[in-house]
């Protein structure tokens, strides 16, 4: 449990040296963000009263850091893995984030998608220390004692979580808390936000998953959801309770069931410094990675017809930003919306149909009814095709030759988490269009060899996006969070990706530059909150440089 934090009065207070006094013994090993384990010197042995508590030769951070590295790498499989890495986030989060960050190409697998998936769905099994906030009915009009218990104030990032629709997974109840987990790990290890500024956070509003209901071992409330007002309530004490105790956190809403995300989005985002990472997070990714395409075809984004297959969180945040940059590249807004189409569970959205949520009316153009993909590919002729249904597989042969038929370089991208829910595989992808496709995917699929050329599928997601907003947010202090944060942020991340990267057909820069990536984001976003007078802090001069002197880097200072 991490040890309490001074609210900041200015950018230098944040330092940690304003941190109250040490605690000594067994309770300084026990609070991760301060535990060195085998690297407590000597001298910090003897005056902090660790002497004899620890084994007597002290290691360098290198000797600790292949320590932990051979325990995670010897285990058989990535769930055990994934137990191991949270052990150690429980023990020693400068270790874990050095783990992490000096390896995100294989730790951020492991922490995050696809295997944070299985470690959910096996949440109650595998469980072994709490981390995090769990709120539910039990706790109505509690909720701000409820977030006082969390020993930390200057909390800037929560992620929260209903667990009704985790990754592609659907309904996993409170042990969809490894997904908040997950997401501000990587809000450190990928943009630097102090990890003792994050919070993730729970509501357990009961869950509809049967094998979860009849588990005995299951660790949330064996209760149905809830729904209309008695969930509208609980969640609007949340946000409040949030604002009050902890004023300048962000709160990042994060797998919710699209009947709800759509509309918490729009009730607090004018007057709560909040956002939506599965619309609007997974948006900034797919148009940044749609910038990439048209850099290699030398076509403008206008010139694009995209095709969604699903038509939910992911599918409509992202039309609605392509939009946006249409709009931008001159483009008239109804026009812009016609270059986007999407198939459903259903059939096509087309104005004939009558079953159609509200997020998906704008998108109802006229057209014949289609029920199947291959029928719309042929009829609407794509130039891309992006697939944000959690159903695997959808992507079939015939459909992709289609497209390939289609397009001299066709864009193919599978975002759906985890790999398993992927609508087709980056070697299908490729074999199927004869190595042309531009490819990306949710989750990470390994580079392809085609006819004597290695193709490098990029990862869309929306990791490249939220931590360097969120560092922006926390950097400026904002108190919104706009879409033209979202625009912007694409932008950054399409214009880092070199000649070098889009030559093996990457769409993005790799994992390993993501810290840059996240800075320059930030610094963008930073630049938005000043321009439009969000931002509460005093405008640094130079804000790349801003942003980097707040990255928290995992070293060890000395106590003594
Ligand atoms: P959602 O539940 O809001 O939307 C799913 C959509 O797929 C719905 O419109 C539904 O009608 C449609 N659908 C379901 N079954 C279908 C079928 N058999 N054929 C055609 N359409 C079907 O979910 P959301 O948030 O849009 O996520 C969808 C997928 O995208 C998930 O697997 C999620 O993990 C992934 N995702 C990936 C992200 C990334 O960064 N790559 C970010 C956010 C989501």
């Amino acid at each position: 449990m991490p040890m309490p934090l001074k609210t900041p009065k200015s950018h230098k207070a944040r330092k940690l040296s304003k941190r109250p006094p040490l605690p000594t013994g067994l309770a300084l090993m026990q609070d991760p963000l301060l535990n060195k384990g085998t690297c407590f010197t000597l001298e910090e042995r003897r005056r902090l009263g660790l002497l004899g508590l620890l084994p007597p030769r002290v290691s360098s951070p290198e000797q600790q850091l292949a320590r932990a590295l051979g325990n995670i790498r010897q285990h058989p499989n990535d769930l055990l893995k994934y137990v191991e890495m949270i052990s150690l986030m429980d023990r020693n989060e400068s270790l874990f984030f050095r783990v992490v960050i000096d390896n995100i190409e294989e730790m951020m697998p492991i922490i995050y998608t696809p295997v944070v998936g299985q470690a959910c769905q096996l949440y109650s099994h595998i469980y072994r220390r709490a981390r995090g906030i769990y709120l539910s009915q039990r706790e109505r009009g509690m909720f701000k004692e409820v977030l006082r218990n969390w020993p930390v104030r200057d909390v800037r990032v929560i992620v929260v979580t209903d667990g009704e629709r985790i990754l592609g997974l659907g309904d996993l109840g409170a042990s969809g808390m490894g997904i908040p987990v997950g997401k501000l790990s990587l809000y450190t290890a990928c943009a630097g936000v102090h990890p003792a500024q994050t919070l993730p956070v729970t509501l357990d509003v009961g869950t509809n998953n049967e094998s979860l209901l009849n588990d005995p071992l299951y660790l949330g409330l064996p209760q149905r959801r809830l729904t209309g007002a008695a969930y509208d309530e609980l969640v609007d004490e949340f946000v409040r309770a949030a604002r009050s105790v902890f004023p300048k956190a962000l709160i990042q809403f994060e797998d919710f069931a699209n009947r709800n995300a759509f509309r918490l989005l729009e009730k607090y985002r004018r007057d709560v410094c909040c956002f939506n990472d599965d619309i609007q997070g997974t948006a900034a990714v797919t148009l940044a990675g749609l910038y990439s395409a048209c850099r290699l075809t030398k076509a403008r984004l206008r010139d694009q017809t995209v095709l969604f297959y699903g038509a939910g969180e992911a599918a409509i945040g992202t039309a609605n930003l392509i939009v946006a940059a249409m709009t931008a590249e001159g483009m008239p807004r109804n026009e812009a919306m016609r270059r986007c189409w999407f198939m459903d569970s259903k059939a096509l959205v087309e104005s004939s149909r009558t079953d159609l949520q509200p997020h998906k009316k704008p998108y109802a153009h006229e057209h014949a009814p289609l029920k199947d993909l291959l029928g719309a590919v042929r009829a609407l002729k794509p130039t891309a095709l992006i697939g944000a249904s959690g159903h695997p597989g959808q992507f079939t042969r015939e459909i992709i030759e289609e497209l390939g038929r289609l397009n001299a370089v066709p864009v193919i991208f599978a975002l759906s988490n985890p790999t398993s829910k992927a609508e087709c595989t980056a070697e299908q992808a490729y074999s199927w269009t004869g190595g042309r496709a531009l490819f990306a995917s949710g989750s990470p699929f390994a580079p392809v060899r085609f006819e004597g050329r290695t193709l490098v599928p990029g990862q869309g997601n929306n990791a490249y996006i939220f931590p360097g907003v969120g560092l922006g947010v926390v950097a400026s202090s904002a108190t919104r969070v706009t879409d033209e944060m979202f625009f912007e942020a694409s932008k950054i991340l399409a214009g880092l990706v070199t000649e070098g990267d889009l030559s093996s057909g990457c769409l993005y820069p790799p994992l390993s530059r993501i810290r840059e990536v996240s800075a320059r984001i930030a610094a963008k976003v930073c630049e938005v909150a000043y321009t439009r007078g969000l931002a509460r802090e005093p405008k640094p001069k130079n804000l790349l440089a801003h942003v980097r002197a707040l990255q928290y880097q995992p070293t060890y200072k000395s106590y003594v």
